[in-house]
């Protein structure tokens, strides 16, 4: 069975995420790797251990990963991610804690060890910030041809960023990790704002949770409804709140719910842009394309995906 790593920055749709990978058994999640973003690192690993542990799945283990990018000396919470994923980043919807504690094992050795040990069968899916896959790359080279894949949520090839004009939230957090990445010649999906913009949840899909009676099932409804309560007041046009993070893993265990472009991309690291994606032009002709873009989605696919796994994991 294909391996599954998810690096997360625990928050509301990444708690979607892990979701969905718990609830599709074509994959293995045989570790959560904590970054920061929506949330400090410490809150987010405590989000995974609490979160695993109440969708009924305490043998997942947790990793710490590195707590800011490497150009900075620390990190702090944008106030447009409280608003978005709550103060907890679990839509500040009040969960048990975990009795258990993160791995001893750092991140970075994890994603390296498991490359090595599961080769093409691993995907790793980083659905925050690209800081912890560029510190193992760094570490670790060669482990860009022994990974199967690398599924990332972030960025933007044909709309706008949400954080600013050019930026995507995940990407612009660490924009020197990404183009590490991107540059890196791993294979590498990028799922961006392209497609995640147009797989959007309503009251009326987590009302259908709230109905299976489930604790379970009743938080994964009230976090998502203080999200879509956001994105009501963010972005009222979209009518719903993104799946950003679901849709990722959604790719990861089953590709042909996108439609790729294979571009290798760079990420814009200095100047008034800094955090765009872009196709790197010294690499735009190159006959190996490591990279693919996704530029369509089959959203209803994809919600009956989402809504039938999710469903079938909190209803027990
Ligand atoms: C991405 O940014 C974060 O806020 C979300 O969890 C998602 O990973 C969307 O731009
Ligand atoms: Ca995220």
């Amino acid at each position: 069975m294909r391996k599954l790593i998810l690096d997360l920055d625990t928050g509301v749709d990444d708690t979607l995420a892990i979701s969905y990978a718990l609830g599709s058994p074509e994959v293995e999640l045989i570790g959560i790797t904590g970054t920061y973003g929506n949330v400090l690192l410490e809150q987010g690993i405590r989000n995974d251990l609490a979160i695993t542990d109440l969708l009924g799945h305490p043998e997942v283990k947790v990793y710490k990963g590195l707590p800011h990018a490497s150009t900075s000396d620390s990190f702090q919470v944008l106030p447009i991610s409280e608003f978005i994923h709550g103060k907890n980043g679990i839509g500040d919807v009040r969960i048990p804690d975990s009795n258990r504690e993160p791995e001893t094992e750092s991140a970075i050795d994890f994603i390296i060890d498991a490359a090595k040990t599961y080769g093409k069968d691993l995907i790793y899916v980083p659905t925050g910030p690209m800081t912890n896959i560029a510190a193992a790359l760094r570490t670790a080279p060669e482990i860009k041809d022994q990974i199967g894949k690398i599924v990332l949520m972030g960025g933007a090839l044909t709309v706008c960023g949400n954080v600013s004009p050019w930026a995507e939230a995940n990407i612009s957090q660490d924009p020197d990790a990404a183009n590490e990445l991107f540059r890196s010649g791993a294979p590498t999906t990028m799922i961006g704002l392209d497609v995640t913009l147009q797989t959007l949840l309503t009251y009326k899909e987590t009302q259908r949770w709230r109905d299976l009676g489930t604790p379970a099932a009743k938080f994964l409804a009230d976090m998502t409804d203080f999200y879509i309560k956001a994105y009501e007041t963010t972005s009222p046009h979209l009518g719903g709140c993104g799946l950003h993070d679901p849709l990722a893993v959604g790719v990861a265990v089953d590709p042909s719910l996108v439609t790729t472009l294979p571009i290798n991309m760079q990420v814009d690291v200095e100047g008034a842009t800094r955090g765009r994606t872009i196709g790197d032009n010294t690499r735009l002709n190159d006959p190996v394309k490591t990279m693919e873009v996704a530029v369509q989605v089959d959203v209803p696919r994809f919600l009956k995906e989402f809504m039938d796994r999710i469903g079938g994991l909190a209803a027990q």
